[in-house]
């Protein structure tokens, strides 16, 4: 895909663009209105999940019209294309979260696994609230029951990569989503 004017050639490892850059950008954006609205007056803490965040996170809160405390979280669920379904922490905040209306900042959510994982975890530092925003959602690959706030993209059942997410740490740069070709994997 060769548009004028816009560099925008897809990466040959990738079959097609399931979402552009513009369509990210405009989506980004409007998600950070709905949660301007939703917390108007509130302070927000904003918790990434890296590194398949740190794209959308960094576009997310440039947005945002309300007080925000950013921080980070590490964590491993996956091996290579599979969920394992064992979640560890590689990284932890640095402050603490409790009395804070928290939003969890995530790149995906397939199985559930993770997120179920990580929002039971947090609860038990005692925020006064905590909810998930999330720029893709695969729905048909649930394996557990998610409450999702925030979704930027529902998505099919197809491994993305692009804007934050990777394949064996390879395709995060790119500007756009797209699906990778099954000789890839
Ligand atoms: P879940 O536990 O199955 O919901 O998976 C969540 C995590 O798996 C995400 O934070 C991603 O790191 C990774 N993941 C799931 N699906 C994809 C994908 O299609 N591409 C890249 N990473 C994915």
């Amino acid at each position: 895909m060769l548009k004028k004017g816009k560099i925008s050639i897809m990466h040959k490892d990738l079959s097609e663009i399931l979402i552009t850059k513009d369509q990210i950008e405009k989506r980004v954006k409007e998600l950070a209105l709905e949660i301007s609205e939703d917390y108007k007056g509130k302070d927000v803490f904003f918790i990434g999940v890296l590194k398949g965040c740190f794209l959308f996170i960094s576009d997310l809160v440039k947005h945002l019209k309300i007080e925000t405390n950013i921080d980070f979280m590490m964590i491993s669920s996956y091996e290579g294309k599979q969920s394992t379904g064992i979640v560890r922490i590689l990284l932890d905040l640095k402050q603490p979260i409790d009395g804070k209306d928290v939003i969890i900042v995530e790149d995906i959510v397939d199985t559930g696994l993770t997120i179920n994982y990580l929002t039971k975890a947090l609860k038990t530092r005692k925020p006064k609230s905590i909810e998930v925003c999330t720029l893709l959602n695969k729905p048909s690959c649930r394996k557990i029951n998610v409450n999702l706030k925030y979704v930027g993209f529902d998505i099919p059942d197809k491994f993305v990569v692009g804007y934050g997410l990777d394949y064996k740490e390879f395709y995060r740069n790119l500007p756009y989503v797209g699906v990778l070709k099954d000789e890839v994997i």
